[in-house]
């Protein structure tokens, strides 16, 4: 859906830069190297990782070769690749993209906020970075809230990503950044969060494993957040939300019609 979709939309919305959450790109279970690559080839100018980041063992080796792939920041001091990278844009601005994982339901990393919170001083808006995109990869709405209250006015926008589900509360915070709880997943959404049913159902009912988890592969819906920045501050001027194809209802921003 992705590789389908993209190069349109970002020739149709002129699109200056592109971020993908790809820690379930290959078959929901992390990302190869080819993946990657496919979706550098497509557009995509940063692609971030969460908990998946390296269910494909591979990636805890190519992503040294891979700038734009972008792993949690607060994993553990070590850890293979990159939190935060700097990414050109489509048309020559700066960037900073930097990938957090929250801590509630969640492995036990350092302090998301503290990390956060040292990148922007070394690199702040406006003066270090033309725009900042945040992905706060977390299971608590709570957490991705008071990650969004956190950074407001210091990122142009903090993106919830990893309970595939979108939400409805993308909106400008009252410093300027752009904001929404979970973006949802690019995925067929007759599944349960992207598997086929019969599985993981199965597990609720019984408690047994009976099979692996494999994707669903019905039509999908490409689930994105758009954000339109100010040249000058980096904040953001609107958002609105992007479902394209599938089982979702259509939304594409206003703005961009
Ligand atoms: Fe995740």
């Amino acid at each position: 859906m992705l590789l389908n979709r993209l190069p349109g939309l970002i020739r149709d919305w002129k699109l200056d830069l592109v971020v993908v959450n790809g820690e379930n790109a290959a078959g929901g279970f992390g990302i190869t190297e080819a993946i990657y690559h496919d979706f550098i080839d497509a557009g995509a100018d940063a692609i971030t990782l969460g908990n998946h980041s390296w269910d494909q063992k591979e990636a805890l080796v190519f992503i040294e070769r891979a700038p734009r792939l972008i792993r949690p920041l607060n994993y553990p001091a070590g850890t293979p690749g990159r939190g935060a990278a700097m990414i050109e844009a489509k048309n020559g601005a700066r960037a900073l993209v930097v990938n957090l994982m929250g801590r509630i339901f969640m492995d036990p990393l350092d302090d998301p906020f503290a990390a956060i919170d040292r990148e922007l001083i070394a690199c702040p808006l406006e003066r270090g970075a033309d725009a900042v995109v945040v992905d706060m990869h977390c299971e608590a709405t709570s957490e991705k809230q008071a990650m969004g209250c956190f950074l407001d006015g210091r990122a142009s926008l903090v993106v919830g990503t990893h309970t595939h589900v979108p939400t409805a509360d993308h909106r400008v915070l009252p410093g300027g950044t752009a904001f929404v709880t979970d973006v949802g997943m690019t995925g067929d959404y007759d599944s349960i969060i992207g598997m086929a049913k019969d599985e993981p159902l199965g597990r609720f009912l019984r408690k047994i494993p009976s099979s692996k988890f494999e994707p669903a592969n019905g039509p999908a819906t490409l689930a994105g957040i758009a954000v339109e920045t100010d040249d000058g501050s980096g904040l953001a001027v609107r958002t609105g939300a992007v479902r394209l194809g599938g089982r979702l209802e259509e939304a594409r921003p206003a703005f961009w019609a």
